[in-house]
This record gives structure tokens, sequence and C-alpha cells, in this order.
């Protein structure tokens, strides 16, 4: 057992009860595979910019060569990581509960690398790349020009990820919604709860009757006084604590 992350026993009991488990994460999952989280500082380069402010259509339109090479610099950093133990013990859990979905609003990619299955990627993913004026993932382009262009039609790439300000892809939320109504157990691990619709997530879960809401983050979110149960700590320690607590594995 990790001795720093005593995991109450009643949770373990619940969790181990549940058919039905679903997990809400955000960018401190990723954190310790050295993915800044989105509110981190920037570093070097880009330290002088704001990810709001790139992060948006009105960014892209009015410097397409500044988005794309932010994002560039990005699939860089997410390229050298890998899955951290967070991520692991997460694809671990989905084996042992009947029913288990994942929501991630991380572009990151990281939890399908470490081998999760029922992955709804509320915000896209930041390794595909999409025709700006097609909103059809391509492939295959020409890498020259920041942005390339696509090859269908000519007009400027851009990453497959959703914007500040743009609709999340109806299909996931859809998805995700249902998810969150329907589980006995809801987690929400390392998001901060400040971006919308993906916030609103836990107490939709919670609205509906989901026994149980946990939280595991090192800091206070808007959802902590409402959780169940909150893991004050690091997803790298808490969920492998939990998983072993819950399954000795
Ligand atoms: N383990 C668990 N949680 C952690 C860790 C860690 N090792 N390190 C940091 N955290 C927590 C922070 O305390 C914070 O609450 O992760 C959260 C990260 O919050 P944000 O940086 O706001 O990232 P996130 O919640 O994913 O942002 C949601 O907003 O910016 C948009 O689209 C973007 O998907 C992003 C969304």
């Amino acid at each position: 057992m990790n001795e720093s992350t005593p995991i109450p026993e009643s949770l373990v009991e619940a969790l181990r009860g549940a058919q039905t488990v679903t997990m809400l994460t955000g960018s401190g999952v990723s954190a310790e595979s050295g993915v800044p989280t989105f509110r981190d500082a920037q570093t070097g380069l880009w330290a002088r910019y704001d990810p709001a402010d790139l992060a948006t259509p009105e960014a892209y339109s009015r410097d397409p060569r500044l988005v794309w090479e932010w994002y560039e610099w990005r699939r860089g950093l997410v390229a050298q990581a890998g899955p951290n133990p967070g991520h692991l013990a997460l694809a671990q859990l989905e084996r042992h509960v009947s029913r288990f979905t994942l929501i991630t609003q991380n572009v990151d990619g990281l939890h399908r690398r470490a081998g999760s299955g029922n992955l709804i990627e509320l915000h896209g993913n930041i390794m595909r790349t999409k025709c700006s004026a097609e909103g059809v993932a391509v492939e295959d382009y020409e890498p020259e020009g920041a942005p390339p262009v696509c090859p269908n039609c000519g007009a400027p790439l851009r990453p497959d990820v959703v914007w500040f300000g743009e609709a999340l892809p109806a299909d996931a939320l859809h998805a995700a919604s249902e998810a969150a109504r329907s589980c006995d157990l809801f987690f929400s691990v390392g998001t901060s709860g400040l971006v919308q619709p993906a916030a609103l997530l836990p107490f939709e879960a919670q609205r509906s009757g989901a026994t149980v809401v946990v939280e595991v983050n090192p800091d206070k979110t808007p959802l902590s006084r409402h959780a169940d149960y909150v893991l004050r700590g690091r997803a790298g320690k808490v969920l492998p604590a939990l998983l072993e607590a819950t399954y000795g594995s």
C-alpha cells in the first residue's frame, strides 16, 4: 500500500462493488509525464504567450503561422512524453470494471498510448490534423508551409483540437454526459474544473444518483467541497494506490 496516499476503506468497497465507473481527467494527469498543465507558465520561446490567447480561432485567423508553430512545439513536447503511472493505473482500472468510460479534456493522446480503450477525447487530439475549411481529419499532406495546406481543397490545415469559443464535438459531449449520468462512481482527476461543459460532468453525475464522486488533485478546486471523497495528491501516486488497495495490483 502506498503509505503516503491512504485510500478510505469505504471507497475501496464502493469501487469493488461498482458496475459502472466514469472518469474525467484534465491536464494534471499528464503533469508527471512532463506535459505542462494548461495553466502552467509556458517555457522558453512561448513564455510570453498565454495559451488561452493562442488556442482560439481568432488567433489562428490572425496569425496561422504562430498558432501552427505553437502546436508543433507542443506536439514535440508530447512526442517526448510517455504515459506515467497515473495513465497506466487508469488503463489497468478499466480491465477490472464492467463498464468503464474515460473522458479526457487532454489533447496529448497519452491515455490512448497507456492502453485505455473506452476513451472520449472531449477536446480533440493534438496529434491529429484537420482541414480548417472542410473540418475533416487529414493524414497525408505536404509538410511544407506553416501551416501546410489541405491536399483536397487547398485551405490551411489546423490541429484537430477544440479551441476556446468552439463547440465540443456533439457526439463526444453526448457520450460524456451519458457516461456521467449512468455511473455508480465518478472520478474527477487532475482538472481545475474551470472550463465548461466538462466541469459540469461531476455535478451531472451527482444529480443523477452517482453514489460516489471522487476528486484526485493536489489542490482544491470548485468541486472539492461537493465531492464525497477528496484524495489530495498527485495522480501518479494516488491512482496506483487506489488500484492496489482495491484489487491488490
Ligand atoms: N496530479 C493530479 N492533478 C494535478 C497534478 C498531478 N500531478 N498536477 C497538477 N494537478 C492539477 C492542478 O491542481 C489543477 O487543478 O491539475 C489541474 C490542472 O488544471 P488546468 O491547468 O486548468 O488544466 P485542465 O483542468 O485540464 O483545463 C481544462 O481548459 O484550458 C482549457 O482546453 C483546455 O483542456 C483544458 C481545459
